[in-house]
């Protein structure tokens, strides 16, 4: 029987049983002991989102990680993350379908006045205001991996002129403009008028929407994050929209989450906020992927959707 310690910083016990019944279908009985018990210390598995810090360190026999989503960025966060154990990330389809739903409806529903109707519906308004014009619209997906590339990909179907932006040089097949390195990053952000961002975490990425960012946006520009929130300056992206320079924001994640109740951000109609759930990881669908490594690694192989941890993804 495979003895898995498990933690959820959601402590929710539907989502445990969900892990319980869509891996026991694929490899029989399992055992998803809490990280934190002294009986989780002999566990050679462990099935984690944020656990707490210094807990994996004291598994011992600890020979894989599988984080319980895509980011990874809340293991390295743990200075004691032990160093021998294999990471895994989730890359389900499902997720990458589910997050590319809610950033097309980000881009339509900014391109559509989603906000403005909304508002003026709350006061009764029947009142129209001119179609913002959309055809051939440059958008640019920042972050062309399992995700974004779905993101892209959708996007270009709905007649959109679409870019994409990775670390490395990389080809992106005929519909999607390629774009790479730091100046490749600067002549994405001075094109394009809607900026999405499904960056990892890493020390490059932290940050990296600052106001220098946002000025070399056109004016009018709309910004979309279902990355991190630890990637945006928040206090340079707020000053970007009230002077008038970007249209506003569509927000999944934030520096501090959840979102504190003073936080300026909530206050500012033109901040959409969702509460980080654009892709929300389905034990159902993301079982396949966790029964494969487990069993990978069992027999001494090595596993797939391996986090490299030079890159921190
Ligand atoms: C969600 O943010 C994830 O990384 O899966």
């Amino acid at each position: 029987m495979f003895k898995i310690a498990y933690f959820d910083n959601s402590g929710s016990d539907e989502k445990r049983l969900g892990w319980q019944i869509s891996l026991t279908k694929r490899l029989g009985p399992v055992d998803l002991i809490p990280l934190e018990s002294v009986h989780a210390q002999g566990c050679e598995y462990a099935l984690v989102w944020h656990p707490p810090h210094g807990q994996l360190a004291r598994l011992k026999n600890l020979k894989l990680i599988i984080s319980m989503g895509q980011g990874v960025d809340h293991l390295f966060a743990d200075k004691a993350l032990p160093e021998w154990p294999y990471i895994v990330r989730l890359v389900d389809p499902d997720m990458s379908h589910a997050l590319s739903q809610w950033a097309i409806l980000a881009v339509l529903d900014h391109l559509r006045d989603g906000p403005f109707y909304r508002q003026a519906a709350e006061s009764r308004q029947f009142r129209a205001i001119d179609q913002k014009q959309t055809k051939g619209l440059k958008l640019g997906v920042y972050g062309m991996g399992a995700i974004g590339k779905v993101i892209a990909e959708r996007l270009h179907m709905l007649g959109f002129d679409v870019h994409g932006w990775s670390r490395g040089l990389r080809d992106f097949g005929p519909d999607i403009t390629a774009h790479h390195g730091l100046a490749g990053c600067d002549e994405m952000l001075q094109s394009c008028m809607v900026h999405i961002c499904v960056l990892p975490l890493t020390a490059e990425t932290r940050h990296i929407y600052t106001a220098r960012a946002f000025c070399l946006m056109p004016k009018g520009s709309y910004f979309i994050n279902g990355g991190r929130g630890q990637q945006v300056v928040e206090t340079d992206l707020l000053d970007a929209i009230q002077s008038g320079h970007l249209a506003g924001a569509c927000l999944d994640v934030f520096e501090t989450e959840p979102l504190p109740n003073t936080h300026p951000f909530w206050a500012e109609r033109a901040i959409t906020i969702w509460p980080h759930v654009a892709a929300q990881t389905n034990p159902d669908t993301s079982a396949d992927q966790v029964a494969t490594a487990l069993q990978a690694v069992k027999k001494g192989n090595s596993p797939a959707h391996q986090v490299d941890r030079d890159k921190g993804y």
